[in-house]
């Protein structure tokens, strides 16, 4: 097992990233808000493919939570989070505090502009620039040559390729498929916070997801896979927030599927908020 270095401030993770790369080994960042499980061991495993030195950031960042109590129950496992880090491989935690980040006066905020002003971001106030900001310090501080993100989050990863392209960032994103459960729900922290029974429901998405898509005829309208999930969730007792069929890259609502196209899903489900995506092949 590795020894686990831990780096509390942007000057000590920008030193250690500047030593390594002076010896040439390449790094790898996996950004994390903590409470670590098999989804962000997939992204760590990615991570130590691909770099000699695996970075993992642990940062509950206060500026991308719309909401006191998500932000409050936000689930926090350090010591959990370390172990699962050393048992991968991980070389490097960061673990900045809040006024580390963001210290008095701090203001200053990247707007990703148009991709998130949809979906999360129009759900969600100030969200996607808490994460452009963050995910930008973090970059500045680790310096990676790789950053890999999960593909659940699929709205946040569009948008950091983005940024990542309009800044001239440095940086890959290299994005890892969504690891689910096996009843289909997707690996989330928030997933603790669900009642037995949410959480059995929750499985709806996933299978309404499917259903949708396994049953597709060439030249269908969106409308017809957005009702199926819909009405999957609700007869689950979720609340819907938004179920969207859009351009993979533009993330603007589609309305036939005749191209590829991703289907976006946000419910609620015993108090706990979801979020889903799946990839619809293009129909011929
Ligand atoms: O996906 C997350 O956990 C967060 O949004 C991220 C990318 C670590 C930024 O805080």
């Amino acid at each position: 097992m590795n020894q686990l270095l831990q780096l509390t401030s942007p000057s000590d993770a920008q030193q250690w990233a500047n030593e390594r790369r002076c010896e040439g080994s390449s790094l790898a960042l996996v950004p994390t808000m903590g409470a670590l499980h098999r989804g962000h061991e997939a992204l760590m495993n990615r991570a130590t493919e691909l770099s000699d030195f695996t970075v993992v950031s642990i940062f509950v960042n206060p500026t991308q939570f719309d909401r006191s109590d998500d932000f409050d129950t936000y689930p926090r496992t350090l010591e959990d989070d370390l172990r699962l880090c050393e048992s991968v491989g991980v070389h490097a935690i960061y673990i900045p505090t809040a006024t580390a980040m963001y210290p008095t006066g701090f203001d200053t905020s990247i707007d990703p502009g148009s991709l998130a002003r949809r979906w999360e971001g129009e759900h969600r106030a100030g969200h996607f620039a808490g994460v452009a900001t963050v995910v930008t310090k973090l970059f500045t501080a680790v310096q990676p040559h790789i950053a890999v993100f999960g593909e659940k989050d699929f709205q946040q990863l569009a948008i950091i390729k983005h940024v990542v392209r309009d800044l001239d960032l440095p940086v890959e994103i290299v994005g890892v498929p969504t690891i689910r459960d096996d009843d289909g729900l997707a690996m989330s922290s928030r997933n603790v916070r669900l009642t037995r029974e949410a959480r059995l429901s929750a499985a709806a998405i996933k299978r309404g997801m499917d259903e949708a898509i396994n049953q597709l005829a060439p030249g269908q309208a969106a409308s017809e896979v957005i009702q199926h999930v819909a009405r999957r969730i609700t007869e689950n007792d979720g609340t819907v927030e938004y179920v969207a069929v859009v351009d993979p890259v533009t993330l603007e609502p589609l309305l036939t599927l005749d191209r590829e196209a991703q289907l976006l899903v946000a419910a609620w489900f015993g108090g706990v908020r979801l979020i889903d995506n799946a990839a619809i092949p293009l129909q011929r």
